[in-house]
């Protein structure tokens, strides 16, 4: 990691096939977000958003926030990415997602790695997120970086095969 900044190159511990660059989003970088939203929304698990997702509504959104996001890129595509959205109260809360042939690779660890100093230089006191309960991988990545879960949230969020799933708020004191 850059001393300058939570800005990094990774791969080494990874392997050479793991060559991924962290970096703060650019307005630029806005369509390619959306699109790489619109494809995990489309797995219908990890995150809230399910199809359809509207790429021009979504790269608003994206473009507006940009300063608020930061981005895993591979040669030159973004795999990744980590919103904070701060509130005026001090804290942050957290949204992630990694692109389906990258996960297992580092990438969300250094996305969050890159959230949490950015966080820090923004003098937020807290990160905050929540979490599907069966989102394994995501819950384990969160438990790596120092997050405890602070409750859960029953059958909160109803998907459109009517299923209504739990969720686990998580918090990570700064
Ligand atoms: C959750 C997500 C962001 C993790 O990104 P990733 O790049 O795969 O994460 P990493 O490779 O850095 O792995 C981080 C840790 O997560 C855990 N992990 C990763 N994949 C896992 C899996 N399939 N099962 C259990 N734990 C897993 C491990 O503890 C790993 O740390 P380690 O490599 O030091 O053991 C990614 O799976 C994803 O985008 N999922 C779909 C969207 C989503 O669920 N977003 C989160 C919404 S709350």
């Amino acid at each position: 990691m850059a001393p300058a900044g939570p800005w990094a190159r990774c791969g080494c511990e990874h392997g050479l096939m793991a060559q991924f660059e962290i970096r703060p989003a650019e307005a630029g970088d806005a369509e390619a977000m959306a699109e790489l939203f619109a494809l995990v929304a489309r797995e219908r698990v990890g995150i809230a958003a399910e199809p359809p997702v509207d790429i021009g509504e979504r790269a608003a959104v994206f473009a507006r926030s940009v300063g608020e996001s930061v981005v895993a890129v591979a040669d030159g595509q973004i795999i990744g990415m980590i919103h904070i959205q701060v509130s005026r109260h001090g804290f942050g809360d957290l949204g992630m997602l990694v692109d389906h042939a990258w996960r297992g690779r580092g990438v969300g660890s250094a996305l969050m790695a890159a959230a949490i100093s950015w966080a820090r230089i923004r003098g937020l006191h807290k990160l905050c997120l929540e979490v599907f309960a069966h989102n394994a991988a995501a819950i384990a990545l969160y438990r790596k970086c120092g997050f405890l879960e602070e409750g859960r949230r029953r059958q909160q969020y109803r998907r459109a095969s009517g299923e209504r799933w739990d969720s686990i708020v998580m918090g990570l004191a700064l």
